[in-house]
């Protein structure tokens, strides 16, 4: 292999991972919205991702289309309580999801907006 292929391979394979871990951000969660956290992670991290930076399965909610100017509480819940056709992406629909609660939903939605306003998208 040439010299200067095998450097930049070598460089690519070293630095990915740093890239790849800037580029989801995690944060230390105040007590107070821990419940909230491992609530999104047990019913909705399987989709949209443990820090929300989505999945194979589901998209982003770090995502400037999910602040809530774009889509408010309610819309959170909906998607929860009843699922969501597929219209932004390309994922599939989002199904209801199973066994979940308005208190469980109470907790989830204002960590996410704490997330969304950690990732500085509003
Ligand atoms: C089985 C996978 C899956 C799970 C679990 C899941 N979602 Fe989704 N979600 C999706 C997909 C796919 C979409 C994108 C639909 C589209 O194309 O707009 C979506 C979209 C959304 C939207 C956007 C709704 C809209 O009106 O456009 C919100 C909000 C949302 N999800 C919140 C949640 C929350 C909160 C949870 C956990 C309680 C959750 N999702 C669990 C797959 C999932």
């Amino acid at each position: 292999m040439n010299f200067r292929i095998w450097v930049f391979t070598a460089l690519v394979f070293t630095l990915s991972p740093v890239i790849a871990g800037k580029s989801i951000p995690e944060f230390d969660v105040p007590f107070e919205l821990g419940l909230g956290k491992s609530l999104f992670e047990e019913n909705c991290g399987s989709c949209h991702g443990t820090w929300g930076h989505g999945t194979d399965q589901g998209p982003p909610l770090m995502h400037k289309l999910y602040v809530p100017s774009h889509h408010g509480d309610e819309s959170f819940h909906r998607a929860a309580l009843r699922g969501v056709r597929a219209h932004h992406w390309q994922f599939g629909d989002m199904p209801p999801v199973p066994g979940i609660s308005k208190r469980a939903l109470n907790k989830i939605v204002p960590y996410v907006r704490w997330l969304q306003r950690k990732n500085e998208l509003y």
